[in-house]
């Protein structure tokens, strides 16, 4: 059976968009494959290396991991530091690692001139003007080796599975082609056929993009946007309510402005298709209530999310359970981990 791995970051709650968009074909994956869905807490640690809280933030993704109907006797799932076999990895991966490829990823210089206070530059020398920042004595340690290194993690966290399948969505797209360079190049410096290299997965057109409410876009949490699963009744609604709309279209079957269309967008996602439809007819008579459409829209909203807010809560109430799950995970993790270490630690000539 092919092996399929998938990370989160735990930061935050799981949201509509995540749901949709990653989640669901997590609890189809989970039947067809040997997957491994983990919680990349030390991921976050290259944005939050203070977490006031990590252990909590992990439960909270766990319950909800759960809660939607990720099956712990179906897939393994464990808390990415639970496994210490991915720091031995990581730390092989980093010595033939370039601090030239890792600093030229979107991703680092984005994060980095973040930390470093400095505006998106576009043009070809944005590199070396992050660089010459960097290297600026006042700043030598804004920029941690561990974000540069971030491209490392996540190869060692796909491949010491031997994952050929990472469902993730778009914006992870660098970081698989480094994942699959660097299993290359373990391959190649070593003269071995060892690591398969993973390939991005994407759930076709069963992942759905989420829409946000607030006129344009796409839901996430740093959007602000974010409808969560564990939102009571009251916060949904006041959420849809305080969507954007505008005064309604005044020619019959015109084009949705894009702040109508994610409205219905969403309805399709959430409601049934007679909902959509008539909703949709009223657009097209010039007919339609935005405020009608919204409160059903909530409504239904709602009635996907209670039974898995209902979960949730009982889960992360129930804290046995909870490190029982981790604990198993863990163990099945650290099986699989270990195995390829060992032979690692061989083809490097280390004893075991
Ligand atoms: N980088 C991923 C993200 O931000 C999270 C992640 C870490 C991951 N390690 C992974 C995803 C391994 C897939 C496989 O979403």
């Amino acid at each position: 059976m092919e092996t399929v791995v998938s990370g989160i970051r735990p930061t935050g709650n799981l949201h509509l968009g995540n749901y949709f968009g990653a989640v669901k074909s997590f609890l189809q994956m989970q039947n067809e494959y040997n997957c491994l869905f983990f919680i990349a807490d030390w991921h976050s640690l290259t944005t939050h290396p203070h977490p006031e809280n990590i252990r909590k933030s992990v439960r909270t993704i766990l319950a909800e991991y759960l809660a939607c109907g990720i099956d712990p006797e179906k897939a393994t799932i464990y808390i990415q530091s639970d496994v210490r076999e991915v720091a031995e990895l990581y730390l092989y991966l980093n010595m033939n690692a370039g601090i030239g490829e890792l600093m030229r990823t979107a991703s680092f210089k984005e994060k980095a001139r973040k930390q470093l206070h400095i505006g998106q530059e576009s043009g070809e020398n944005d590199t070396d003007e992050m660089q010459k920042e960097i290297f600026k004595e006042d700043n030598k340690h804004s920029v941690s080796a561990g974000l540069l290194t971030y491209p490392t993690l996540m190869a060692a966290d796909i491949i010491i599975h031997k994952a050929v399948k990472v469902p993730v969505g778009k914006d992870q797209e660098q970081n698989m082609e480094m994942a699959r360079r660097f299993a290359r190049r373990f391959n190649a410096t070593y003269g071995v056929d060892f690591f398969p290299e993973p390939a991005s997965f994407s759930f076709g057109n069963k992942a759905l993009k989420v829409p946000g409410l607030d006129g344009s876009g796409k839901m996430g949490k740093s959007e602000g946007n974010a409808i969560y699963l564990v939102d009571d009744e009251k916060t949904i609604r006041k959420k849809v309510m305080k969507a954007v709309t505008d005064s309604g279209p005044t020619v019959p079957n015109s084009t949705k402005p894009e702040p109508i269309a994610n409205l219905f967008t969403m309805m399709e996602i959430v409601s049934s298709k007679e909902t959509y439809d008539y909703f949709n007819e009223k657009y097209n008579n010039c007919e339609i209530r935005y405020g009608d459409m919204k409160k059903q829209l909530a409504e239904d909203i709602n009635a996907f999310c209670a039974p898995i807010r209902e979960r949730i809560l009982d889960i992360a109430a129930n804290e046995e359970y909870m490190a029982k799950v981790a604990r198993a995970g863990a163990e099945k993790a650290r099986q699989s981990a270990a195995k390829t270490l060992r032979e690692v630690r061989e083809i490097i000539g280390f004893r075991n």
